[in-house]
């Protein structure tokens, strides 16, 4: 029987946990993203709490989860750097550029994933694509701005649609966005980064991950960053 995108995901989250271990020592701060299967990444990391100093989380969420398994939480403020970052995707492209923010986290996620040496992706198959964009691109907006904003998006030919009845845990505002033709996703992450009002785009492409491990029927596939 085929596996469920369930089981997918729990095991490309043991990978992860696999990888961490490798790399982490008592002093070490873990990174820890958001979303179903970085949740995954959070339970079967808990039994293991004692081999690393602490964590870092990218949202409020994660935090809780984290402390519901007994796991130490710190500020970003408290640490110098992040040994590993673990977290999601909504798309993966073979340069591992990503879209991220499907779950409204992506500010945060950026921000932990900058203060980090290394940075591992999870997903299932699902997430892989040749071209980035299918997914729409979650950006986080300072509620003031999110008409000049749209505008300024639609004159770069993507449809800005608010989600509705979500407040990211920075207090701002997230803008869906369809109809990019993204064939450098670095150079529209940079373009979208400049409009003022904009506080984060879901691109991860400056900043993409050092490797991704992606879950299929097969097993666990490792992406490298070419760099
Ligand atoms: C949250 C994210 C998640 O990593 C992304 O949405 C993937 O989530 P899931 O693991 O539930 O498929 O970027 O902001």
């Amino acid at each position: 029987m085929p596996k469920t995108q369930d089981e997918l995901k729990r095991e490309v989250a043991a990978a992860a946990v696999d990888h961490v271990l490798k790399m982490v020592s008592p002093q070490d701060t873990v990174g820890v993203g958001t979303g179903s299967t970085a949740n995954l990444f959070i339970e079967l990391l808990a039994p293991h709490k004692d081999k690393f100093r602490d964590t870092v989380a990218s949202s409020l969420r994660s935090e809780e989860l984290l402390k519901k398994f007994g796991i130490p939480v710190v500020d970003l403020n408290m640490r110098e750097t992040i040994k590993v970052y673990v977290d999601g995707a909504d798309e993966i492209n073979p340069n591992l550029h990503l879209i991220k923010g499907g779950g409204g986290a992506l500010l945060r996620e950026k921000i932990v994933a900058s203060a980090s040496e290394y940075f591992i992706c999870i997903a299932d198959e699902s997430k892989l694509v040749d071209k980035l964009g299918a997914f729409e691109l979650p950006i986080e907006v300072i509620p003031m701005a999110v008409a000049v904003v749209s505008r300024k998006l639609a004159s770069l030919g993507g449809e800005a649609h608010l989600r509705e009845g979500f407040t990211t845990d920075n207090g701002n505002l997230i803008l869906d966005v369809s109809g990019f033709s993204v064939s450098d996703a670095r150079e529209l992450e940079t373009t979208i980064n400049q409009i003022p009002g904009v506080v984060c785009c879901g691109f991860f492409a400056l900043r993409p991950p050092e490797l991704a491990l992606v879950s299929s029927q097969n097993g666990v596939q490792t992406l490298k960053l070419n760099k």
